[in-house]
């Protein structure tokens, strides 16, 4: 018998304010056509005045705990990924405790910026397996409209705010790849890329939260490369390989970074569940996002394979596999 950490329910929240391309027609030199043809994007969701992380983070959780017709003293631990949490500390995690009313258990933040939900199922997973909680609800959630720099066109033209929960729960498997389940994961970092995407500020340094650069091209090239590659280590480690997958659900920065990795791990686009167009990068929060949005539309079914792949700041990348 091998342990499993099988997803039981999932669930999203996207702020109300919905802001078309065009709306940045009026404040920059720039167009819609450049902005769909360039990224896929067609329009993002931005939070409230006043609303911060764990508001969208809540919703989320309280959406996925429905989905698997729990209540929150089910819950034995919340891990959220986020970069842009409400104060530097505590955790984002633990207002999501408060919020939900639960008094037990555990809940911390991870940060790998865009491939922060990879590493946050990657750690509950482990929590999982090694004893230490039966269920665990992971979130991705951001307000990266916070950390825009609203006069730089090649940066905030492409992201947007959102949250994702799932609820992860140790169920027995038989130790092969048809389990239901977490199946593998890859996590890679490389510290020396630091400069093609940061935020300007911090704690240590200027005191200030900053603002989000990029040196877009040069990450685009890293991008497809990355994730080809840490998508086929994930299979590799199960004895799978592409044509195995059922869905490919990536981190949804951009459609032709989306389009250039299926191709290369030899998927057709309609094996890929594709946001994009209507989220914008909304870093950690993108996979979850699309993977509850894939659910709720029937294409992810129970016992699909799916391939999770995400990169980001750091630079930080990886891949879950896992059958829903
Ligand atoms: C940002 C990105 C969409 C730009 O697309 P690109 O094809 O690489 O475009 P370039 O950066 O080469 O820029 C091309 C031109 O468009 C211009 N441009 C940039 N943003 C623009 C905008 N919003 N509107 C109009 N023109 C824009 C640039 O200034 C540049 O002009 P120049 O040639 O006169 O210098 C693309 O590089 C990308 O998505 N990169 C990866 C981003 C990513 O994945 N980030 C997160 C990882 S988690």
């Amino acid at each position: 018998m091998t342990l499993r950490s099988v997803v039981q329910g999932i669930g999203h929240y996207l702020p109300d304010r919905i802001v078309p391309n065009s709306e940045f027609e009026k404040t920059l030199e720039t167009s819609d056509e450049w902005i769909r043809t360039r990224s896929g994007i067609e329009r993002r969701h931005f939070a409230a005045d006043g609303q911060p992380t764990s508001d969208l983070a809540v919703r989320a959780a309280r959406a996925a705990l429905t989905n698997a017709g729990l209540v929150a003293d089910d819950i034995d631990g919340i891990v959220v990924a986020t970069s842009t949490p409400d104060l530097t500390f505590p955790s984002v995690a633990t207002m999501v405790q408060k919020e939900l009313g639960m008094t037990r258990g555990f809940g911390f933040d991870i940060q790998a910026v865009c491939a922060g939900f990879i590493y946050a199922l990657t750690t509950a997973n482990a929590l999982i397996l090694s004893g230490q909680a039966q269920r665990v609800l992971v979130i991705g959630a951001e307000t990266f409209s916070r950390i825009m720099d609203w006069t730089d066109r090649s940066t905030c033209v492409l992201f947007g705010d959102g949250a994702g929960a799932l609820v992860l729960a140790a169920e027995e498997g038989t130790g092969t790849s048809a389990d239901r389940g977490i199946l593998s994961s890859d996590l890679n970092s490389d510290g020396r890329y630091r400069d093609m995407l940061y935020v300007d500020g911090g704690v240590s340094t200027t005191g200030e939260a900053g603002k989000l650069r990029m040196q877009g091209n040069p990450l685009f090239r890293q991008a497809v490369e990355k994730l080809a590659s840490t998508a086929e280590a994930a299979l590799e480690k199960i004895g799978l390989t592409g044509a195995d997958v059922d869905w490919i659900v990536p981190h949804q920065a951009n459609i032709r970074i989306i389009q250039g990795t299926a191709k290369k791990l030899g998927l057709p686009m309609d094996r890929v569940i594709v946001t994009v167009q209507d989220h914008g990068n909304t870093s950690a929060a993108s996979i979850p996002l699309a993977l509850s949005v894939g659910v709720a539309s029937g294409k992810i079914k129970q016992g699909d394979l799916l391939l999770a792949e995400a990169i980001g700041g750091g630079l930080a990348w990886g891949a879950v596999a896992l059958r829903w």
